[in-house]
């Protein structure tokens, strides 16, 4: 853990300059509009250590696998989100002598990211090894109205010298990727061409053919008058520039203004792209700064009026989930079906831009409540549209008819995932899937969903348990032999009683909706039949064998749900037991003794108990998370949340508040000493789970929004709102009410505290708060 930022309810705030905490930094403090994302490198020359990144979405390269011995079924490549070319370069030079805060005093440093507006600011007083010193206020954003815009405001001033200033800004595209495999460079050189204030490289990367050509436009104003002498032209190998060398005196104001275009093959034709490039920087230039920053302010204002969560009386909390949300904003804007969300965002390498099953087991549930429905609609399609591939990875594996085993990594519908006991075993992603469709139909309502789409996907997975469970003469039932549950920290298990209970489901589910689909879409029943050759009698009939008489392990004497067979035979101990010094245990033990010991990584139990906890009553529940959590050493960022949420339903508010505290303050506060290498940004959707679910105790039960809210002892009140069925409900919370207000003229029915309430359009209730749990 560290603790180096200003608390602040709308701005993350660095204060000083540490190069121990600068890669951290450029992580919490990057920026992107779900197009592209920058971390936050710094714009002119540095030569401390840094992780440079800017990443465009849906751009990525199939690096070769590297594994120690080969198996038959690996996947032939990692898919990498890549680092791009790099816009925002502004080098700067006085009289030769480069600023490169690593080689100054930095006298006075501040970075701030405000969330409210959208925007990274930097502040610096630098003396440079000469003694000459320098003062700077830097602004850069990733336009959310242009979404192939960037822009930067670098204002520059000498403090104590007259001298000669020189100003080279420029795109360099001659840039790697930190975790490169076989340390290649992934992008060719399509075409550059500079000239005056604008140069434009265009650039291929390997194997997967995508071009991508940023263009970039600087001018320059000293004292509030343009600067009009042209700058330099700069071309080289993979590099343009336009450099400017001025003479300034002591006090002078220079402003750099550089706009950037960032485009991608996947919305330009190649041969078009170089053009296009032009007109996109033509229109930023021709809106200027000011106005491309007052239409981008306004697009985040129109986010948060519909996603913020505002918290009274804990600033710090306040803080952590403002931040998350502003990332998971920044991320995934949703008007794409080809994009997803990858565990690191726009922030860094390591998960990449890639999809996990963090998609829908996380982020699917905020984006149902806070964005319009096609958003989440969009992130269902994105797997209906792989679903062949994922036909195709099953066959890869043995499966067949029809069978699909949704990748645990991906980019294009491929697994590429290369971890033996993750790619193979790791298959109760499959499950998360099936229930985002569940999901997805159960907030919105859009049933057709599953006679245009969601059957065929569900028929598919069912598929897959079908013919990966096997009948045990020695149990009398069917078991799942060979997997991986959510707690990575333990591999090749018998019947995980999550992945048999989501598949169960899943089985359960998928015979609904045919039921569903049978009786209300005739017609497109008949052709979804007709496409995935249904044996409707057979395939039903053995489904329905399996449900009846699936094994799940459940210890006797106590009753709790075994996370697989054997599990009792470890060595119990709880998390409190461990020597602090060696957590995370991932980072000090050997990986032998991990999957030896009892230590949990994240929810897998609970993980079931959480999606279907209305097959348990609050005993049931209890003993479960009283014998897990314990267990569990949160060392992933997706654990804390779901613990948190069903502390809440259990009534045990002061440990949903400390897990709350962790997942909205992971990165902020970097628990797990990682956060250099990106932020976790699927895992923050979990964090707006725990105030909503777990504090809230919204669910959706019986085509209706369920409330049970609570409120932490330290906060004086919290409120959000929630898209449900067409209408927009707010929420209030405070220590002795409850308000619920309708925020449009569509009328619906709430249940609070087990009570039902009719709302009508744009009214208001207010009730006592009860801090209820049932
Ligand atoms: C977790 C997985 C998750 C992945 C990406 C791993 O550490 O165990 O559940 O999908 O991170 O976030």
């Amino acid at each position: 853990m560290h603790k180096y930022l200003k608390i602040d309810p709308w701005c993350i705030i660095e204060e000083e300059f540490n190069p121990e905490n600068h890669s951290a930094s450029e992580s919490i403090f990057s920026i992107g509009n779900g197009q592209f994302g920058q971390r936050a490198n710094f714009e002119e020359q540095y030569s401390g250590v840094t992780l440079q990144g800017t990443y465009i979405a849906g751009v990525y390269y199939p690096d070769k696998t590297k594994v120690g011995w080969w198996k038959n079924g690996y996947p032939e490549y990692f898919a990498k989100v890549l680092n791009a070319p790099n816009w925002i370069g502004i080098d700067i030079r006085v009289d030769d002598e480069a600023v490169d805060l690593a080689k100054c005093k930095v006298l006075e440093f501040k970075r701030t990211l405000n969330m409210k507006e959208g925007y990274l600011q930097r502040e610096y007083l630098a003396e440079l090894p000469s003694g000459k010193q320098i003062k700077a206020i830097v602004l850069r954003f990733i336009s959310m109205s242009d979404p192939e815009v960037g822009a930067i405001r670098y204002t520059l001033s000498p403090v104590n010298f007259d001298s000669r200033l020189e100003v080279t800004s420029y795109i360099d595209a001659g840039i790697k990727n930190a975790d490169a495999n076989y340390d290649e460079y992934f992008w060719d050189e399509v075409s550059r061409d500079a000239s005056g204030e604008r140069g434009f490289i265009t650039s291929r990367t390997r194997k997967t053919e995508f071009d991508c050509c940023v263009g970039i436009a600087t001018s320059l104003e000293m004292n509030g008058v343009k600067y009009l002498q042209s700058p330099k032209s700069l071309e080289r190998d993979k590099y343009v520039g336009s450099v400017y060398t001025i003479a300034v005196k002591k006090n002078d104001e220079v402003v750099i203004c550089k706009y950037a275009a960032v485009l991608s093959s996947l919305y330009h034709r190649k041969p078009e792209i170089r053009k296009d490039a032009e007109r996109v920087l033509d229109s930023a230039v021709e809106k200027g700064f000011n106005q491309l920053f007052a239409d981008h302010q306004n697009e985040w204002k129109k986010k948060w009026e519909h996603s913020d969560i505002v918290i009274e009386g804990d600033d710090e909390a306040q803080q952590g989930i403002r931040f998350n949300i502003f990332q998971l904003n920044q991320t995934y804007t949703g008007e794409d079906e080809r994009l997803n969300i990858g565990p690191k965002g726009f922030t860094g390498e390591k998960y990449g831009g890639s999809t996990y099953w963090d998609t829908e087991a996380y982020c699917i549930p905020f984006f149902l409540s806070t964005a319009p429905q096609h958003v989440s609609r969009n992130l269902l399609i994105y797997r209906y549209k792989q679903l062949q591939k994922a036909i195709e990875n099953g066959e890869k594996l043995g499966f067949s008819h029809g069978a699909a085993l949704f990748p645990m990594v991906t980019m294009n519908g491929e697994e590429c995932h290369n971890e033996w006991e993750i790619t193979f075993e790791e298959i109760h992603r499959n499950g998360a899937i099936a229930y985002a469709i569940f999901n997805y139909i159960k907030h919105t309502g859009d049933q057709e969903y599953l006679s245009d789409y969601g059957l065929e996907v569900l028929i598919a997975i069912s598929r897959f348990w079908k013919q990966r469970v096997n009948f045990s003469k020695e149990k009398n039932k069917y078991v799942m032999l060979g997997v991986t549950g959510p707690n990575e920290y333990e591999n090749n298990v018998n019947n995980n009683w999550y992945t048999n209970t989501i598949a169960s489901w899943t089985l359960h589910y998928t015979l609904e909706a045919i039921q569903i689909v049978k009786d209300s879409y005739k017609s497109k029943y008949k052709s979804v039949l007709k496409k995935t050759k249904f044996n409707e009698a057979n395939e039903i009939k053995n489904w329905q064998e399996i449900i009846d008489n699936l094994y799940f392990p459940v210890d006797k004497n106590s009753g709790i749900f075994l996370q697989q067979d054997g599990y009792l035979d470890k060595e119990q101990m709880t998390a409190d037991q461990l020597d602090p010094e060696q957590r995370p245990i991932n980072q000090y033990w050997s990986w032998d003794r991990i999957l030896r010991s009892c230590f949990i990584k994240q929810a897998d139990v609970l993980q079931g108990v959480y999606l279907f906890e209305d097959n348990y009553d609050t005993e049931v529940i209890k003993k479960n998370f009283n014998f897990y959590e314990p267990r569990t050493v949160h060392e992933s960022s997706l654990s804390s949340c779901v613990h948190s949420i069903l502390a809440s339903r259990i009534g045990n508010n002061q440990r949903a508040y400390e897990l709350y505290l962790h997942t909205s303050r992971l990165d902020l506060d970097d628990y797990n000493n990682e956060v250099h290498e990106g932020l976790h940004i699927t895992s923050m959707a979990g964090t707006w789970m725990s105030v909503v679910e777990g504090f809230g105790g919204k669910r959706i039960k019986n085509n209706r929004l369920v409330l049970n809210p609570m409120i932490p002892e330290k906060w004086k009140s919290y409120s959000f709102k929630i898209n449900f069925r067409n209408s927009l409900i707010g929420i209030y919370v405070s220590n002795e009410k409850v308000q619920i207000s309708n925020e449009n003229e569509i009328a619906t029915s709430l249940l609070i505290y087990g009570r039902e309430y009719d709302l009508a359009g744009n009214a208001e209730i207010t009730l006592p708060q009860m801090n209820y749990h049932s």
